[in-house]
């Protein structure tokens, strides 16, 4: 099934339980179609503070933490507490994250990574199979080589050793009261756990997730995770030390060399060894506005400000009067971004990736002079931007599903964070161990570990990061306000979504819920992406009479933003998801 018709079913879900908050949401997209063609939420406006993420319960709890003085950093670790409860097919403490954080009192940005690292073990050939064959992506997905080393509680306390002001043990407790008092489980995670193959063969995940006759537990089923509330509490207590050594991660590299589609490598050294590291934020201008994010092994830093460097210098468009124009330059400047993330971007620790050269104004200027008015690239090639005389190729296997999430929270200090945190694939490695699932991050590497007699860039290495899309973007206005907080699950397209969000707000002046609201469109540097539904389908014959080669398909966002409109925060959600914002 498709995502969509998922999507569909899971509003389907909702409307048969209006008691329930989130049902009343998810609700709300089966609502006639607006213009936009999503029924837009409604955002939420606070004068001191304001808390935007992927579920109710997840909102709740950052929220009680800012009102009660906490900072964003605060919040935000108990934001990812609780989402790895309670919408445990995108996130967890089994997977890996990126923070983007704004202290307010210094105004200094500071980004942090948290990404799943390669076993020691790891060698280029992991995912060849026969004759030198890439696997399939699912047999690498379900198999233990995809398991990397998780990075969120130790990218968390990281960040929050430097940025927290609330007790680490007191920031768990919201996650461990809900997973011992229990949690209703929504149309949404019902709707993906039927339409999940592989996850029930699980046992663990079997009796937590389904019912004896392994049809997943109805919506609205008080779901328990006593393992997770133990978990946690050993965290909370002893720090992320507690999952790295010991116990927790002998279980976890246990359950990872006996998985049974293939046991991995992953061991209790790699664990013990993960380290959460703090990197150099990529920045770049985008017209009066100064835009960063996350540098490498992300690309969705360098990749976002990309397309909006190359949009600076094409004519300005105007979605809502000229939407065929706004869409051809936005696909082509996302050709040419996508370009260059894959064959540029990858662990710096690794690779010498060229930011300074991909991100240069003439450079930029460069870029934009191959794009033309009336027709498409079709296919960019990536340039040779300053610095690229070091670099290797780089390609790779990526796919997008419902899964990662992104939440924006701005606290009554003015400090930001974006944290974008993810197992990749929904439900990730499908392996629930501890009252947690595993990650599959490992497929965002490169499967081929050459290319025309070259080394690829993103291919496996040991204790190397893959390479990430994962965008979490903050925006400041030319006196060097904090503007906006930013940022999208959805695999590769991530990029696309938080691109085109920004501008949407920023460029065509669209308000914050009416930006998550809009069609998305735009290329990863394949064909132009059409959101199937929307209104956007209907500008397929006039793309398509300037070359465009047009796919109309599922784009399953799930933006989280905070906008400042004048004196007060704006927080929207995407319609596309649970999530909902919230402030004062
Ligand atoms: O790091 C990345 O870019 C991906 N592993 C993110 C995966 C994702 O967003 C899945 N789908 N929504």
């Amino acid at each position: 099934m498709t995502a969509r018709r998922v999507l569909a079913r899971v509003g389907r879900a909702a409307c048969g339980l209006p008691f329930l908050f989130w049902a009343a949401a998810a609700c709300a997209q089966l609502a006639p179609e607006p213009a936009s063609g999503v029924a837009p939420k409604r955002a939420a406006v606070g004068q001191r503070f304001m808390v935007a993420a992927a579920h109710p319960l997840a909102v709740d709890a950052g929220y009680e933490v800012l009102k009660r003085g906490g900072t964003a950093m605060d919040a935000a670790v108990a934001v990812q507490l609780v989402l790895g409860l309670v919408e445990p097919q995108s996130s967890g403490v089994g997977g890996g994250a990126f923070i983007v954080h704004y202290s307010a009192a210094d105004q200094r940005l500071r980004t942090y990574d948290g990404r799943e690292t390669a076993p020691a073990a790891a060698r280029p050939d992991r995912f060849l199979g026969l004759f030198g064959r890439p696997m399939g992506f699912i047999d690498a997905v379900l198999s233990g080589k995809s398991v990397g080393v998780p990075g969120t509680l130790a990218v968390l306390e990281l960040a929050h050793r430097n940025h927290g002001r609330v007790e680490w043990a007191a920031l768990a407790t919201p996650a461990i009261d809900l997973a011992e008092n229990g949690f209703a489980v929504s149309p949404r995670l019902h709707a993906l756990l039927e339409w999940d193959k592989w996850l029930a063969r699980d046992s663990f995940a079997a009796r937590y997730f389904y019912d004896s006759a392994g049809r997943p537990k109805p919506v609205g089923t008080i779901l328990r995770n006593p393992e997770y509330a133990a978990v946690l509490r050993d965290v909370a207590k002893q720090g992320a030390d507690a999952f790295y050594r010991g116990p927790i991660a002998a279980d976890l590299a246990a359950a990872v060399q006996s998985h049974p589609l293939g046991p991995g490598d992953l061991a209790v050294e790699d664990l013990a060894g993960y380290r959460a590291k703090e990197r150099e934020p990529v920045c770049g201008a985008f017209r009066a506005y100064r835009v960063c994010g996350m540098g490498p092994p992300s690309s969705g830093g360098i990749a976002v400000l990309e397309i909006l460097g190359i949009l600076e210098r094409l004519p300005r468009t105007d979605y809502v009067r000229d939407p065929v124009r706004a869409v051809h330059y936005f696909a082509e400047a996302a050709r040419l971004a996508y370009a260059d993330r894959d064959r540029y971007v990858a662990d710096p620790d690794f690779v010498d990736v060229p930011v300074a050269g991909l991100l240069a104004p003439a450079y930029l200027a460069e870029r934009a002079s191959l794009v033309a008015a009336e027709k498409s690239l079709v296919r960019a090639l990536p340039g040779r931007p300053a610095g690229a005389e070091r670099s290797a190729f780089a390609d790779g296997v990526e796919a997008d599903l419902a899964s990662t999430t992104h939440f924006s929270i701005i606290d009554a200090e003015g400090n930001a964070v974006a944290l974008t945190s993810s197992i990749e694939f929904l439900f990730g490695n499908h392996r629930f161990v501890r009252g947690f699932l595993l990650n599959n991050e490992l497929t965002d590497f490169s499967f081929v570990a050459e290319e025309g007699g070259r080394p690829v860039a993103n291919r496996v290495e040991a204790r190397k990061r893959p390479r990430s899309s994962m965008s979490p973007t903050l925006v400041f206005d030319a006196d060097g306000r904090l503007v906006m907080i930013v940022g999208s699950p959805g695999g590769h397209a991530i990029i696309h979504y938080t691109a085109r969000v920004i501008v949407a707000a920023l460029d065509w002046g669209m308000p914050l819920q009416a930006a998550l609201d809009a069609p998305h469109f735009g290329s990863r540097n394949g064909p132009t992406e059409l959101e199937a539904g929307t209104p956007v389908e209907r500008l397929r014959p006039q793309l398509e009479a300037l070359g465009h080669p047009v796919r109309v398909r599922e784009l399953a966002s799930g933006v989280h933003a905070v906008l400042r409109v004048g004196d007060t925060w704006v927080g929207a959600a995407d319609p596309r998801r649970d999530g909902t914002a919230r402030g004062e």
